[in-house]
């Protein structure tokens, strides 16, 4: 069953603030200044599209396409966008990478706190093949998301979460799966990682490596 982040869209941003303050959104900043003037951007499960602000304000994207599986979530980033008076186009687009378009030719893929929801089958044979292929050659491949690794009471608290969202938002894994491996596997070359939230985050960045 897909996840549905639909009724616990109004408290989301609250609850992680609560837990986190704002070290989740720095993480998602790291290497926002690393995209290409002019890129074409896929920003997949953007939430309530806080990641909009600083890529709109940044100025540096031609177009965005903003692919959640929520409608709640779709509505308060589209919102987000008219309340600020954000300038830039965005496409916002209800459904999951099963839906984007065929030939999609992206410069930059960017999966926020995405890849943590799911199992490894699902990443393998679903997820991350669809956003690779969305990918240009040469694309860069923007990823923040818990790792597995962190210590001891960083673990709990991780496996505390996916319980919680498990429950709340139905999402379908059990436990966090290694998905800095499955990337490995992509063809995708690791250009740069930085620990995040005292190492249960990491911000990396993957390129297409036919450009060095
Ligand atoms: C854990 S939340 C993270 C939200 C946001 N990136 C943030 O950091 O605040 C995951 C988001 O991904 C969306 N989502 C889940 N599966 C998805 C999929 N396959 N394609 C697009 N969005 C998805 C959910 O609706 C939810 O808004």
């Amino acid at each position: 069953m897909a996840s549905n982040f639909n009724w616990i869209t109004p408290v989301y941003d609250t609850l992680a603030r609560a837990v986190f303050g704002q070290s989740l959104n720095r993480a998602q900043s790291v290497f926002l200044d690393r995209i290409p003037a002019g890129a074409s951007v896929l920003i997949v499960g953007g939430g309530t599209g806080w990641l909009l602000e600083p890529l709109l304000r940044g100025g540096r994207t031609s177009h965005i396409l903003y692919l959640e599986t929520s409608a709640r979530m779709l509505a308060r980033a589209s919102q987000r966008v008219l309340d600020r008076q954000l300038l830039g186009v965005v496409a916002f687009q209800l459904g999951d990478e099963r839906t984007l378009p065929t030939g999609m030719n992206v410069d930059v893929v960017i999966t926020p706190f995405v890849l943590d929801m799911f199992t490894a089958q699902s990443l393998r044979t679903q997820m991350i093949p669809l956003l690779r292929q969305a990918l240009k050659p040469g694309g860069q491949w923007i990823i923040t998301d818990f790792v597995v690794g962190a210590g001891k009471w960083q673990k709990r608290l991780i496996q505390l979460m996916i319980w919680f969202f498990r429950l709340t938002a139905s999402i379908e894994t059990r436990q966090l799966v290694d998905w800095q491996s499955l990337m490995a596997e992509t063809g995708l070359r690791l250009q740069e990682r930085q620990p995040q939230v005292g190492g249960m985050v990491s911000a990396e960045i993957w390129v297409d490596p036919l450009v060095s």
